[in-house]
């Protein structure tokens, strides 16, 4: 594909996942204020936003999409390079400025992105067994463990009940 072309189709791209976010958020609002029809309005244009977005991403995806080892790699030095640069760049400024929420979700993010880092790394080095597991994901933090779900999460300490399973 054709370079402008395609800087386009990935700006489309993320503009619709963002929008997917946008649109259920406001569709929560909604339901607040119990007008449960634009509610539904947003969720079904959600939907579509989540359709264009996977749409886009088909047509770039051998840009964006490799081999598995690849795809494993580039996934290890993302998580790598937000959990030691970005993110502690973020908590400081957000300490600087007061906003201790954001600095306290920004620090649990790098903590979580942490140990994505080295699930990829034990992926990479095949320190993985070769039957199929179950993952557990913090729904509070996004602490990812290959492991039962902890009764305390060691990243933001909720509740084992806060676990969701990928299998
Ligand atoms: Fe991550
Ligand atoms: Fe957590």
């Amino acid at each position: 594909m054709k370079k402008k072309t395609s800087d386009n189709v990935r700006t489309a791209f993320v503009g619709e996942a963002k929008a997917y976010f946008r649109l259920l958020a406001y569709a929560e609002k909604a339901d607040e204020e119990d007008v449960p029809q634009i509610a539904l309005l947003f969720r079904a244009v959600a939907e579509a936003e989540r359709v264009h977005a996977t749409r886009h991403l088909n047509l770039i995806k051998d840009l964006m999409v490799k081999d598995t080892d690849t795809n494993l790699e580039n996934s290890f030095q993302r998580e790598k390079t937000i959990s030691e640069t970005e993110y502690p760049e973020f908590v400081r400024q957000a300490e600087e400025e007061g906003e201790q929420l954001a600095a306290m979700t920004f620090s649990q993010a790098r903590d979580a992105e942490g140990f994505h880092a080295k699930l990829y790394e034990r992926a990479i080095y095949k320190v993985i067994k070769d039957e199929v597991t179950a993952y557990q994901v913090c729904q509070v933090c996004g602490y990812v463990t290959d492991k039962a779900a902890p009764d305390k999460c060691p990243v933001c300490g909720a509740p084992k009940e806060k676990f969701k399973t990928v299998e």
